[in-house]
């Protein structure tokens, strides 16, 4: 596949697809990480002399609801990300507020060799999610060449993702990869296909109907999964046990039951349980197939971070996606802290991954980012490069 750094584009016109999808706080960029690992790309494009025009998508906007419309048109701007950029890049980025039209045309023929302009959300465009041909055509029509750098957003085929590259392609254009999604391609590849084994999967996180595929091609791929998070307790349910107010998904019992019975899946032996989430009066350490009536699993119990810890220890190549508790909480992190640490004890000796979503938020709030192997910025992206092994459309489109 052509990398960013095959192209020839002095002078020309070159769309890069981002993810900008920062987390945003009373417009306020809480962590730019996605940011920060575009910058190779950018100003690799910039030293070449091209016209640097990106796009990305933020948030989610409704377009069926006119109210909530409104709002996801005032919430979900990309002004914040392009006066950060701008900060970044120590150079100005000139923010189009229009995602086309003459406007942004005008923009465009501006631009001389290495500016930079940032063109406002592109699901602000109804018919962006849809991968609408018509769409495709217009951002197609800004550029001489394409760039996929939103390894976030690789697992959708929307028009910016997929139509446009498409389009680009057959016509000749150039079309490449940034070095992001070159950089996620060569790790995560490392866990679709594992060679150093012990291969340990670590799960947790909210819910197991969110995990089907992945926990099916993880079984497949490696050795042992080991569970924590509130899905936990569906695993716990389905063998029997009394899980209390936890949350179990009652549909997905046999399909548990059917994991299970693979002889592959590690569950949490104790559980730390509270009768409030937000206002505990009891929080204690349980036997996970004995949680009390009125007591909500909220963490694994520390005979299971030893257990799991133990696991992490003896393996060769680990893949990490979702936390073990509820680690915004103190009383609850004990869990993900005991995997952040145990995985960071292998820095040197085994592949360590983390599949972007909480579990990365989770080891940048504990400090240990720098101690994996691979921090992925796409929690979506890969799960369904594991489930798809190794494949998705936004960069299968490319090659
Ligand atoms: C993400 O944050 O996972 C990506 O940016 C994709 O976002 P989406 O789930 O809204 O498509």
């Amino acid at each position: 596949m052509k990398t960013v750094k095959d192209l020839q584009v002095a002078g020309k016109r070159v769309l890069v697809r981002c993810d900008f999808n920062v987390p945003l706080k009373d417009g306020a960029i809480r962590d730019d990480n996605r940011i920060v690992q575009a910058l190779p790309t950018i100003k690799e494009l910039i030293s070449k002399g091209a016209k640097v025009i990106l796009m990305s998508h933020l948030g989610k906007v409704d377009h069926k609801d006119p109210v909530k419309l409104a709002e996801g048109l005032k919430k979900n701007t990309l002004a914040p990300v392009a006066v950060r950029l701008g900060e970044l890049l120590g150079k100005e980025v000139v923010f189009s507020e229009e995602t086309r039209g003459e406007k942004l045309s005008a923009l465009v023929n501006n631009m001389k060799d290495g500016d930079v302009l940032l063109v406002q959300n592109t699901r602000f465009e109804k018919g962006e999610t849809k991968n609408d041909p018509e769409l495709s055509r217009a951002w197609a029509d800004l550029a001489d060449a394409f760039v996929m750098d939103a390894f976030g957003s690789a697992h959708r085929a929307h028009a910016s993702t997929y139509g446009v590259p498409e389009l680009l392609k057959a016509e000749g254009k150039e079309v490449a990869v940034g070095y992001l999604v070159e950089k996620e391609v060569v790790n995560l590849s490392k866990v679709v296909d594992c060679k150093e084994r012990p291969y340990l999967a670590i799960l947790g996180g909210f819910k197991v109907s969110d995990k089907i595929k992945v926990i099916n091609s993880l079984l497949k791929k490696c050795d042992k999964i080991i569970i924590g998070g509130a899905m936990a307790y569906t695993f716990i349910k389905a063998l029997g046990g009394n899980v209390g107010t936890s949350p179990v998904e009652m549909d997905q019992l046999d399909y548990a039951r059917e994991m299970y019975a693979s002889g592959k899946i590690l569950l949490p032996v104790d559980t730390v349980c509270a009768n409030d989430f937000d206002n505990p009066t009891e929080v204690k350490v349980v036997e996970s197939k004995d949680i009390p009536e009125g007591f909500e699993g909220l963490d694994i119990g520390p005979k299971t971070r030893e257990m799991y810890m133990a696991e992490i220890t003896k393996a060769k190549t680990i893949f990490w996606n979702g936390p073990m508790g509820v680690f915004e909480k103190d009383a609850y992190q004990a869990g993900t802290v005991a995997v952040c640490k145990a995985c960071a004890e292998l820095k040197g000796k085994a592949f360590t991954v983390i599949g972007g979503g909480d579990s990365a938020a989770a080891c940048k709030q504990f400090g240990y980012n720098e101690e994996f192997s691979h921090v992925s910025t796409g929690g979506g992206a890969s799960l369904e490069m594991i489930e798809n092994d190794g494949h998705l459309p936004g960069i299968d489109v490319i090659g």
